[in-house]
């Protein structure tokens, strides 16, 4: 007995040096720890054998049970600090590494050429005002001057919500520009006091619609900034001393300014602003076609009409407007092609602002 237990033992601990992992681990105790193992089976017997050999061979079968567990825990021991070594060098963390770019949003570039606008304006005391998107006929063109049937009408194909089926004469439509909004801040402003209305001095960005067929050139959604100045005594100068300046913050000191006659409906006398080309300096290229100017707004002094539908009495009140583009001017600035790319989504042309 006393041999098979040292047998026992022998083969027990030479075959616990071979294991490597856990799971043979556990192997190894069922098979020499476990209760059908050869171990226990010694003990199973001790009933069977002489009284006086007994307790010799319980005690030593007690040390061999021992030891077997002493040297189990030892080794499961030295598996976990192998296993623990072997994750520490193959998943090194090197603190000192730079981290990975976490990629940030950005605004879009016409949101920055309009936030731009805004503040060169909100400089000249010039406030936000907002306007409604969804517009009737009688906003849109009537009292803007626009007559039934006068050609400016046409050029402005208009997306209608509620046509002249519903509602007669004053279809609900996509606001064409954002000079409706002219209407509303006057009406607004002029109802605080109307014997005596305030002056204004406001701009109005916003989105505008127009049925278009797309084209490099021409989106059905675009945005415009507005600009509607009113008060008592304001003349054409004030109008070309404000946006001229306007035009050095925003394309540097020495651009020059030329002031060409149009035509609108809401304004009279009616202007074009060009200025000299930044890209050339006025000797000529492509992006002005050869001519060294660059058309960057429409503008005019407010109709008398216009004044009246706004609750001033264009009798003690005049005033100046403007409209610009702001998909234009960011694209004149940085040499975009194609008006499709602001509403195209795609992050490499977005990610370049
Ligand atoms: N509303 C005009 C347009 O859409 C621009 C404009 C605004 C012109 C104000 C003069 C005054 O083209």
């Amino acid at each position: 007995m006393l041999n098979i237990l040292d047998e026992i033992k022998g083969t027990a601990l030479a075959s616990l040096q071979e294991i490597k992992n856990e799971d043979d681990l556990n192997q190894w105790r069922i098979k020499f720890l476990g209760r059908n193992s050869e171990l226990m089976l010694v003990f199973s017997k001790l009933s069977s054998l002489q009284k006086e050999e007994r307790p010799i061979v319980g005690k030593a079968a007690n040390q061999v049970k021992k030891s077997l567990e002493a040297a189990l825990i030892e080794r499961q021991e030295m598996i976990r600090q192998a296993n623990l070594q072997k994750s520490l060098s193959s998943d090194k963390l090197d603190v000192t590494l730079s981290g990975r770019r976490i990629p940030h949003g950005r605004l879009h570039p016409v949101t920055l050429t309009l936030r731009e606008i805004t503040h060169i304006f909100a400089d000249m005391g010039f406030q936000v005002y907002r306007s409604r998107e969804v517009e009737t006929d009688e906003y849109n063109f009537q009292l803007l001057n626009f007559p039934p049937n006068h050609p400016a009408r046409e050029m402005q194909d208009s997306f209608y919500i509620a046509t002249q089926e519903d509602r007669g004469d004053n279809p609900i439509l996509l606001r064409t520009h954002t000079s409706p909004g002219q209407i509303h801040a006057m009406r607004e402003y002029s109802s605080k006091n109307p014997q005596n209305p305030p002056s204004i001095r406001i701009i109005l960005p916003g989105m505008c619609y127009r049925y278009e067929q797309i084209s490099s050139r021409y989106e059905t959604q675009f945005t415009q900034v507005e600009g509607l100045a009113i008060g008592k005594n304001i003349k054409f100068s004030d109008l070309k001393g404000t946006l001229s300046d306007f035009a050095r913050r925003m394309f540097g000191q020495s651009v020059r300014t030329r002031f060409r006659a149009s035509h609108f409906p809401f304004t009279e006398p009616s202007a074009e602003m060009d200025i000299e080309c930044f890209l050339c300096g006025g000797t000529g290229c492509s992006v002005c076609k050869g001519t060294g100017w660059l058309e960057i707004l429409g503008c005019g002094m407010v109709h008398p009409v216009v004044l009246k539908n706004g609750g001033y009495d264009p009798e003690k009140y005049t005033g100046f407007a403007f409209g610009m583009g702001p998909e234009r001017i960011t694209m004149l600035r940085h040499h975009i092609e194609d008006i499709r790319y602001f509403w195209a989504n795609d992050l490499r042309f977005l990610e370049q602002f």
